[in-house]
């Protein structure tokens, strides 16, 4: 079983994430990790260096790669499914969750979060949260074709364990 873990940056995907494969006994990795590992550049130095749809291709080839992994959760950026057919890939070769998050919630936890995001990091207050909305109304359509939605808001691994097996813990 392959879990892809989808929503908006800033909701939590990483951090469930990691819970949820430590649970289920999967292996976890993180879409972001995995291109700064093959490129050797960290996420903003790709966007500056080698532009964003370059960045976009490296993020296709590691999803294409994760279809020959079992067992594993995969946190991925928040851009992912709203490129190539991204989405529908994921669709097609796992169970797909996008992690909901309101717009001031967002802008909350990426204020207050140690990754670089060459997105939005020049952005604060309301100026990020308007933001958030404008790509939010972009980007919920693919989302929301997502296998389950759930509430990013005080979410627990067990709630998506249930959700996707039907039991409690
Ligand atoms: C992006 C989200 C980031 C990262 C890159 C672009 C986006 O990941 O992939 O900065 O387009 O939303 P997170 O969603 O983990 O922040």
């Amino acid at each position: 079983m392959r879990i892809y873990l989808i929503g908006f940056m800033g909701c939590g995907k990483t951090s469930l994430g990691k819970r949820l494969a430590e649970k289920l006994n999967f292996t976890f990795f993180d879409t972001d990790n995995v291109i700064e590992e093959q490129a050797g550049m960290k996420v903003p130095e790709i966007f500056s260096k080698l532009g964003e749809a370059t960045f976009r291709d490296l993020e296709r080839k590691v999803l294409s790669e994760s279809a020959l992994i079992d067992d594993v959760v995969i946190a991925t950026g928040g851009g992912m499914p709203c490129h190539f057919d991204n989405m529908d890939f994921m669709l097609k070769h796992g169970k797909t969750i996008y992690i909901r998050m309101d717009p001031a919630s967002l802008a909350d936890r990426i204020e207050n979060s140690h990754k670089k995001r060459p997105l939005v990091d020049h952005l604060k207050g309301d100026a990020l949260i308007s933001t958030i909305k404008e790509k939010l109304a972009l980007r919920e359509p693919y989302y929301m074709k997502a296998d389950c939605i759930v509430k990013g808001e005080s979410l627990k691994p067990k709630h998506v364990i249930s959700l996707l097996f039907g039991e409690n813990d």
